[in-house]
């Protein structure tokens, strides 16, 4: 594991936007898992801004969102793929027919979570997995629970998932209470993970997901057996 101490989130966007810079610069075709939550949404910022400068380019790359909302339409302001469109998909040069999401708003989730393990597969998995961290060890939306799910799939979110995102909706009785969630295989199976943390709320959730047992309670603990995991944080353990 390589620990990248950002000295403040700001630092943390534009350490995490060169980082994966240098990856696209070494393979321009890659494959990128991608987060959302508001960890990420500077280096999303930087990674446009070096696109826009010429610097570097997604032309060829391609990239699959982690989950999404279930309920939820692609135009609801406060779906992933709204989040997605807003901070990166519009402001960089990916092909539109390179980006996937997990629908959240299709009658049948089963047969939407089989296409999606399906494009992942077919696109040769993910090469460079970006990951934000839930408060309560979630990875994506693999909540914490006793069995954990490889593959895509449908979860119920825990009553302190569904309180943390309640700051993003207006009424709390609007909040989903299903997403749909890359599983956690297919994030393991990623060549390369780069973990974001950023805040003091978060420091114990770190220290359990880094230092402690490895255990379906925390999530997160699973990347402790990646082989290639960087955690870039501005929390100093
Ligand atoms: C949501 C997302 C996660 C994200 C987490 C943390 O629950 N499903 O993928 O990592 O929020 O978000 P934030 O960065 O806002 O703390």
């Amino acid at each position: 594991m390589e620990y990248l101490y950002a000295q403040d989130n700001l630092s943390l966007g534009q350490m995490a936007a060169r980082w994966v810079a240098r990856e696209i610069l070494a393979a321009p075709n890659l494959v990128l898992g991608l987060p959302t939550g508001s960890t990420p949404i500077g280096m999303y910022e930087y990674l446009a801004r070096l696109d826009q400068e010429g610097l570097i380019s997604f032309t060829q790359a391609r990239t699959f969102n982690l989950d999404e909302y279930v309920g939820l339409t692609v135009d609801h302001p406060q779906s992933y793929a709204y989040f997605m469109r807003e901070h990166f998909w519009s402001k960089v040069d990916l092909p539109e027919n390179h980006v996937d999401i997990p629908r959240g708003d299709v009658p049948d989730l089963a047969v939407e979570c089989l296409r999606y393990d399906e494009a992942i597969r077919s696109a040769g998995g993910i090469g460079v997995q970006i990951l934000g961290l839930g408060l309560n060890g979630h990875i994506g939306f693999n909540e914490p629970s006793h069995n954990m799910e490889i593959r895509t799939h449908v979860v119920d979110l825990t009553a302190e998932t569904i309180q943390a995102n309640t700051r993003f909706f207006q009424d709390s009785g609007a909040v989903p209470r299903q997403a749909v969630t890359m599983g956690v295989g297919s994030i393991m199976q990623a060549d390369k993970i780069l973990l974001l943390v950023s805040g003091e709320s978060k420091r114990d959730i770190l220290n359990k997901t880094l230092y402690g047992p490895v255990n379906t309670e925390v999530p997160a603990s699973v990347l402790q057996l990646h082989a290639d995991l960087t955690v870039l944080t501005d929390i100093k353990l």
